[in-house]
């Protein structure tokens, strides 16, 4: 799971396990769980025990587009992944209204001391009671202790352990770019051509 644009902060992996996924209802949510997760520098996804096919087109003709080694994968088992994850010495941060307060405890400093690869776990529906157990999760995360959304959560998590720096990253391979304007809208193509709106 490489990635070609990590923050400079951080040369570890940062790959985000959506858990839950209901193909009839979720398929818009979940497309946007993958595409924060990517344009935040997270090193890849995985959406876990269901094949959607649509969400990897979708984040598969955003990332040709846009650039980077967005890695994306479906299918797995949550249990595997994590298994795996742990096996390979990385965490686990299992985001939770329910969980240590990102801004009124230390824990994401405790996240970052541990200098190790970081998967971070977002649910849909309600998760199984054992997500909040040292036998998945070495961290349970609130985002402030209101309910609200998973692409949130996951959005200013991945901005604060990134320290801001995921914003300005250049994408790798980007066959077109965004030129940030004051007014209008201006795209550069890899064939040096740019398109004005
Ligand atoms: C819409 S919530 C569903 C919550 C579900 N009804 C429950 O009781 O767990 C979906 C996901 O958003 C994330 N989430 C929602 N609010 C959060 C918060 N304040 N902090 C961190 N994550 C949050 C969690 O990953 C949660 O599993």
């Amino acid at each position: 799971m490489a990635n070609s644009q990590p923050p400079p902060s951080s040369p570890r992996k940062t790959v985000v396990l959506r858990w839950g996924h209901r193909p009839q209802r979720d398929v818009r949510l979940t497309t946007h769980v993958a595409l924060t997760a990517r344009a935040l520098c997270a090193s890849g996804f995985v959406l876990s025990d269901v094949v959607d096919p649509n969400i990897e087109l979708t984040v598969k003709r955003i990332t040709a587009h846009w650039g980077g080694t967005f890695h994306f994968e479906m299918g797995t088992p949550w249990k595997k992944t994590v298994y795996q994850w742990r096996q390979n010495g990385g965490v686990i941060v299992h985001l939770t209204a329910y969980g240590e307060n990102i801004q009124t405890s230390d824990v994401l400093n405790r996240i970052k001391n541990a200098n190790r690869d970081v998967l971070v776990v977002v649910g849909s529906q309600k998760v199984p009671g054992n997500f909040y157990s040292s036998e998945v999760s070495d961290f349970n995360v609130s985002v402030g202790n209101q309910p609200h959304s998973e692409c949130s959560a996951l959005a200013i998590f991945l901005d604060r352990y990134f320290e801001g720096k995921e914003l300005a990253a250049d994408f790798d391979g980007a066959k077109m770019r965004i030129v940030p304007r004051v007014r209008g809208k201006e795209i550069k193509c890899d064939a040096e051509k740019t398109l004005n709106g």
